[in-house]
């Protein structure tokens, strides 16, 4: 469902104030990511996706962490402080208050650690609510365990008449199974009206957003409960334990999606797709994978196993093989690894080739260009066609500053050749196995820097006598010629 199902003002108030002491962590609970996104962007991403034209966060604890954040993913989101977490209600109410007029329409309240928890429910939430007419509807679920939760209360007839929080439950309201999620939809003038009005006289003390569906039924207005069979959906996130479960069933959910879609995922349970992750049809997915962030792949490629790649763009019909990368663009039908490190602004052309244990950074590599073999490519952008020789490293670094080089379409460079950066290779050109090549090479020229082969005969009899090397060398010399040299060879 999109917005055009329910155009009326939706304001969502989602709240993200609290500790999350359990999480022992100094990075802020609803900052800690599943699928490539931190719990209260997925909040966010879930009430945009509902049509909501205004949301209010209400944050506290590492209030400057989740308001970057928060900032980040959407400036006009409204940002409430509260400074001391007296309640859902208390939290709710000075969200109310930090408007500039009371809200019309309708009041989502979601929280900001509740990551699974998707668009389509909160839409369907909104039109249940809706259609039914009612002032609050409440988001529930039956679990198997409803310790810690609000417990849903239901007179005879099965409407529902309070939410009861766990410490404040009788014997019988704690056998109830059916539970508060915390999500509802309340109707923004009763909200309004019902917040201001809520006492702290409980168990815990605290103003309790809860209290407000007692208050309708005591005031005849009609509230009821949307009850989702979709468990996961309503559960929280207090610790790592729960963060890496709520994760794996996250990465579940999309690898059905992108299965649904064409992909073929040969081990979904060690495969990991971030939710921003775009992938065609007819893309094989190995053992191993990991796509994270924004990386996008192409139809028909084939990636993995043991594959990681961030932010990469792989186009259409490419093979990337055990490779990790990030910022990273692969050509169509180009090929990628074994063993390969592409490190961010490596650009890889169509029909393009990166082989084993080759690392590239900040490089293009043209269409059809190869490297194959156990080199270091930094800086340097090499023409289409070009082949690199096994070997090859690419010195960029002069000790203070980073130089770039270049090296001509359709140009051949031999075995273990170092370029000192900045160098350019001219179109066409050749290098000899084993140069370090300094300066230019004009276009269609061999350049070669290694010096003439000079054989110093008797050198190991003479400077490393007695050794295995030695007798080695007197065993492979003709019979007549066994005897040790008498003179000392020139040189060393
Ligand atoms: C609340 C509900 C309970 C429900 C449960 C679901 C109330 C009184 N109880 O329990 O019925 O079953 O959620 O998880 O509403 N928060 C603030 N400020 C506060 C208090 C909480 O921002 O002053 C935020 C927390 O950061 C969290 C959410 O609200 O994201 C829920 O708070 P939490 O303490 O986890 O829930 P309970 O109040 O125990
Ligand atoms: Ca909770």
């Amino acid at each position: 469902m999109t917005t055009k199902s329910h155009p009326e003002l939706v304001t969502a108030i989602v709240l993200a104030a609290g500790a999350g002491t359990r999480m022992k962590s100094a990075r802020a609970k609803v900052l800690h990511e599943i699928a490539g996104r931190s719990m209260i962007e997925h909040a966010l991403v879930a009430v945009s996706g509902a049509g909501v034209r205004t949301t209010v966060a209400v944050v506290g604890h590492d209030r400057d962490q989740v308001a970057e954040a928060i900032t980040a993913y959407d400036p006009a989101v409204i940002q409430v402080v509260q400074e001391q977490q007296n309640g859902t209600g208390h939290a709710v109410h000075i969200a109310l208050e930090s408007l500039d007029s009371p809200p019309e329409g309708t009041v989502i309240v979601t929280y900001g650690d509740v990551p699974l928890l998707s668009a389509q429910t909160l839409s369907e939430l909104l039109v249940d609510h809706r259609v039914a007419g009612r002032v609050v509807t409440i988001l529930t679920a039956e679990v198997d365990d409803p310790t810690g939760y609000g417990r849903i209360v239901r007179d005879a007839d099965g409407a529902v008449t309070a939410i009861r929080e766990h410490k404040d439950a009788s014997d019988e309201e704690l056998a109830v199974r059916e539970i508060n999620s915390g999500i509802l939809v309340v109707e923004a003038a009763f909200l309004t009206h019902a917040v201001a009005r809520l006492e702290s006289g409980n168990a815990q003390g605290e103003l309790y957003l809860t209290d407000i569906v007692g208050k309708a039924v005591a005031e005849g207005r009609p509230v009821g409960a949307h009850v989702l069979e979709d468990v996961w959906q309503t559960e929280g996130v207090n610790d790592r334990g729960q963060l890496a479960r709520l994760g794996r069933e996250l990465n579940r959910r999309l690898t059905d999606h992108w299965m649904s879609e064409g992909v073929t995922i040969v081990d979904p349970a060690t495969t990991w797709i971030d939710s921003a992750v775009t992938i065609a049809a007819d893309v094989t997915l190995l053992p191993g994978t990991q796509l994270l962030g924004a990386t996008v792949i192409g139809g028909g490629s084939v990636i993995g196993p043991d594959t990681t790649l961030r932010n990469v763009e792989v186009g259409a019909g490419a093979t990337v093989i055990r490779t990790h990368g990030s910022d990273a663009v692969i050509g169509d039908r180009a090929t990628v690894g074994p063993f390969s490190y592409l490190r961010p602004g490596t650009e890889l052309g169509a029909d393009g080739k990166i082989g084993a244990f080759v690392e590239v950074k900040n490089s293009t590599i043209g269409d059809g260009a190869k490297v194959p073999h156990l080199s270091y490519v930094g800086d340097a952008d090499i023409g289409e066609g070009a082949n690199i020789g096994a070997g090859t490293i690419f010195a960029n670094y002069d000790g203070v500053n980073k130089h770039r080089s270049t090296i001509g379409r359709h140009a051949k460079t031999s075995s273990n050749n170092t370029f000192v950066a900045p160098v350019t290779v001219g179109d066409g050109a050749f290098t000899g196995a084993g140069s370090t090549i300094r300066g230019d090479v004009p276009p269609g020229a061999l350049a070669v820097s290694a010096g003439t082969q000079r054989n110093i005969e008797g050198w190991v009899a003479a400077k490393r006598p007695a050794t295995a090397s030695a007798d080695a060398a007197r065993d492979a010399r003709p019979e007549s010629a066994q005897t040790e040299p008498t003179e000392e060879p020139t040189g060393d």
